[in-house]
């Protein structure tokens, strides 16, 4: 039987409900805390998923003994400091997408989190469900030939509420930190190295954030990724990977629950398969596995890898001339 292990989430929000609802399908993982930015929030959530230690700051969650590892799930701006309090305290830490605004926040995570020697790891979901790991396995056995185009797309449409997360830039709203970073962080898995250059253009909305852009990031070899990310639009969410030998078609690829190898134009293989709990159980397991095996990284989703990321995201701001207040 495996070690049950202990976690504590920061953050009381959308995401953090839909993650301690998969951890509760997860039999040999125990939600023991929760720390929020106030007593009465930390409660309720601590009600909601019987959590047994509710605390009204972060820093007492951190300091909890019974806590083995941390999720981050508060706000980008926030990840930083959520992240390093929790480092600091000694505990293995995954932390939600973008882990940081910039690459110099991550550069700042990834040194804390090496000097730590505890278990880091970017939440980025979709890199650990079946239908991508069956995708990897089909790219790794060079089932397409050499992958030389891909195209990924993520977005949706939301109210455009000034004051909410996606469109405030004071909390590091737009479509590419939110929406955005999957497609990027898809080529990046797929091409497993970073683009040579980088074409983008995006559209700036009245606060002042990217509400729709697309990009074309070049890899060696002319291979390139053509990726787009929107908070604004009713997006198409597909990924098609194409290879000199065939194609791997990705319906809905952030939430991916199947994938189609096609050679040449041909249906080889169509792999199913629905997730076992609403998809977060994977990142989750991920993660426990590697502390099990006192791993500090996890190489499906490695930190320089993240790092390589964020990297992407800050040259395509610069493009745009987007700062964050906060970076000014
Ligand atoms: N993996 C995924 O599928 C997925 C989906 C959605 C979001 N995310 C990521 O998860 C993170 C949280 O997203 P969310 O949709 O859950 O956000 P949210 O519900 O708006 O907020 C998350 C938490 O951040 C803190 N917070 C919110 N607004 C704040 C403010 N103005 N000032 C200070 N703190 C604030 C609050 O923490 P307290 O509860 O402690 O007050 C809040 O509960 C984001 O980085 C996002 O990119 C990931």
């Amino acid at each position: 039987m495996k070690k049950t292990i202990k976690w504590g989430i920061i953050g009381t929000g959308a995401i953090a409900h839909t993650f301690a609802e998969s951890l509760g399908t997860i039999k040999d993982a125990e939600l023991v805390a929760v720390g929020a930015s106030s007593k009465e929030k930390a409660e309720a959530f601590g009600k909601e998923f019987n959590i047994p230690s509710t605390y009204g700051n972060y820093s007492d969650l951190v300091n909890d003994v019974d806590v083995e590892i941390i999720y981050v799930a508060t706000i980008h701006p926030l990840h930083k400091e959520c992240v390093l309090l929790a480092l600091k305290a000694g505990k293995a830490v995954i932390c939600e997408k973008p882990l940081t605004v910039n690459a110099k926040e991550t550069e700042e995570i990834i040194k804390c989190a090496r000097d730590s020697k505890v278990f880091f790891m970017e939440a980025m979901w979709t890199r650990y469900l079946p239908a991508i790991v069956k995708v990897r396995q089909w790219l790794k056995a060079g089932l397409i030939g050499n992958v030389k185009m891909l195209k990924a797309e993520f977005g949706f449409c939301c109210d455009g509420n000034a004051e909410g997360r996606l469109f405030n830039a004071n909390l590091g709203g737009g479509a590419l930190l939110d929406a955005g970073i999957y497609p990027i962080s898809f080529a990046s898995m797929v091409f497993g190295s970073e683009p040579k250059t980088i074409r983008s253009m995006a559209h700036i909305g009245e606060t002042k954030v990217d509400e729709y852009f697309s990009c074309i990031l070049g890899y060696e070899e002319d291979k390139m990724a053509i990726l787009s990310g929107a908070i604004q639009l009713y997006s198409q969410n597909d990924a098609w990977i194409i290879g000199t030998e065939g194609k791997i078609f990705i319906p809905n690829f952030l939430r991916a629950e199947s994938a189609t190898l096609f050679m040449k134009d041909e249906i080889e293989e169509k792999f199913e398969m629905k997730y076992s709990d609403i998809g977060y159980s994977y990142e989750a397991k991920e993660a426990m596995n590697c502390i099990r095996e006192n791993k500090l990284e996890s190489e499906i989703m490695p930190m320089d890898e993240s790092l390589a990321i964020m990297k992407i995201m800050d040259e395509l701001r610069k493009q745009w001339g987007l700062k964050y207040p906060f970076e000014v």
